[in-house]
């Protein structure tokens, strides 16, 4: 995640979960970005300023009458500082008060003041949760444009089960980073494939795999969010055209490649995420194959490999495109995709240990290891955060490419 240049101001809320918002202030700094923090009174029963002031780099605003910082007019001075204002956690409490527009704290002031978006991730017992005041509340809110994160559900800390849980810190800033309007791709040019193919038997039969397309989509949509221009070339799949995506639908290897071939033109980037056939029935039948008594034997042909043949045509190129592989595997996940590493030439392979539980093909979720020449780093987690950890793991590689012209 990027916060490079941008300012989030954190206010804190006071619930137990409150010690989680020091992880978020932290997110925020490892992206580059500032943060400020304000706290209401009951916060920093749970959370010593200090903390927030150690990770922050700067005061913390909790007193609105403290001579120090009403010197320079501290809840407006973050305020107009503000490019983003998170309020984590939005206790059951707070909630009203924004929702009334209230002004008694340090972080209902900053709130009233700010003129950029809020984003509330609240945080409450399941019960306080479910209460038609407080979800009234939230609505008010949401429909006068505030954004909401979460929760989650589970295990909350008074032990009883149910929504109500902070959103993990990770979602928070993923939230913040895209209400931000994080353009770290801006000017650049992606191109992704996703989906299987299909490869016809004759006109009512095929050869393909479960492949549901959900990753590549999810790397399309989020290079796009940041700001690049994403062609989306895809097999047959259900999922929508992600927003802003050029989107090119495909049936066989041999359409995709010629999709990948005609868009590939001055590419930044190729992800090639979809799960391509490596064989294809040598002759399709003109006319359905009827069924037979005895054994039908099928001779398969090799399909072109998009990622091997864009690896070998820009081999040793200074201002070639990034390439990004995935490997699907069963077994010695790492050791295969170290070698199609080599064997593709490619930047990075995203390889994903198949049949394993929250991995693999259908799933909204996905297990991945981020293997290059240099690093393995290991990712857990919903498809798009998966997607953001490919791109920001790209994101230096490709600062040290020009963007392409044209
Ligand atoms: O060799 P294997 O199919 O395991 O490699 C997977 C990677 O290669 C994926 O990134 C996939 O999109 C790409 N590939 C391709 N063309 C093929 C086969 C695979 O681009 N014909």
């Amino acid at each position: 995640m990027n916060f490079q240049n941008r300012t989030v101001v954190l206010g804190v809320g006071g619930g137990i979960a409150a010690y989680k918002a020091c992880e978020l202030a932290r997110l925020v700094v490892k992206g580059r970005g500032t943060i400020r923090v304000a706290m209401t009174r009951a916060a920093t029963r749970f959370v010593q300023p200090l903390t927030f002031q150690a990770i922050s780099g700067g005061l913390v605003l909790v007193d609105l009458f403290d001579p120090a910082s009403e010197a320079t007019y501290g809840h407006l001075s973050l305020a107009r500082s503000a490019d983003l204002l998170v309020v984590a956690p939005a206790t059951a409490d707070l909630v009203a008060r924004l929702r009334a527009g209230m002004a008694d704290d340090a972080v209902t002031t900053t709130a009233l003041a700010v003129t950029c978006p809020v984003l509330l991730a609240p945080a409450m017992n399941t019960r306080m949760w479910r209460n038609p005041v407080v979800q009234e509340n939230l609505a008010a809110l949401r429909a006068r444009g505030f954004h909401v994160v979460g929760p989650g559900a589970g295990e909350l800390a008074d032990g009883d089960v149910g929504e109500g849980r902070l959103a993990e810190p990770e979602e928070i800033a993923v939230a913040a980073s895209r209400l931000l309007g994080n353009l770290d791709l801006a000017g650049r040019r992606v191109l992704v494939t996703a989906g299987p193919t299909r490869e016809p038997i004759d006109p009512v039969r095929f050869i393909s795999n479960p492949s549901s397309g959900k990753m590549g989509y999810a790397v399309a949509a989020v290079a796009a969010r940041r700001g690049a221009e994403v062609t989306l070339v895809s097999g047959p799949t259900v999922l929508p055209d992600p927003a802003g995506v050029k989107v090119v639908r495909v049936e066989t290897a041999e359409q995709m490649a010629k999709a990948v071939e005609a868009e590939s033109a001055a590419m930044d980037l190729f992800v090639g995420a979809a799960a391509v056939s490596d064989y294809r029935p040598q002759r399709a039948s003109a006319s359905k194959i009827k069924k037979g008594t005895g054994e039908e034997t099928l001779v398969l042909s090799r399909t072109p490999d998009i990622l091997a043949g864009l690896g070998a045509r820009w081999a040793g190129a200074k201002d070639g495109p990034v390439l990004v592989g995935f490997a699907a595997e069963t077994e010695e996940v790492i050791a295969r995709a170290r070698e199609k590493l080599k064997a593709k030439r490619c930047d990075l392979v995203v390889a994903n240990k198949v049949g394993g539980p929250g991995a693999g093909f259908g799933g909204d979720t996905n297990r991945v290891a981020l293997v290059s020449t240099t690093e393995l780093a290991e990712i857990e987690g919903p498809k798009e955060k998966v997607a953001e950890a490919i791109l920001d793991w790209i994101l230096p590689v490709l600062e040290g490419r020009r963007p392409k012209q044209g």
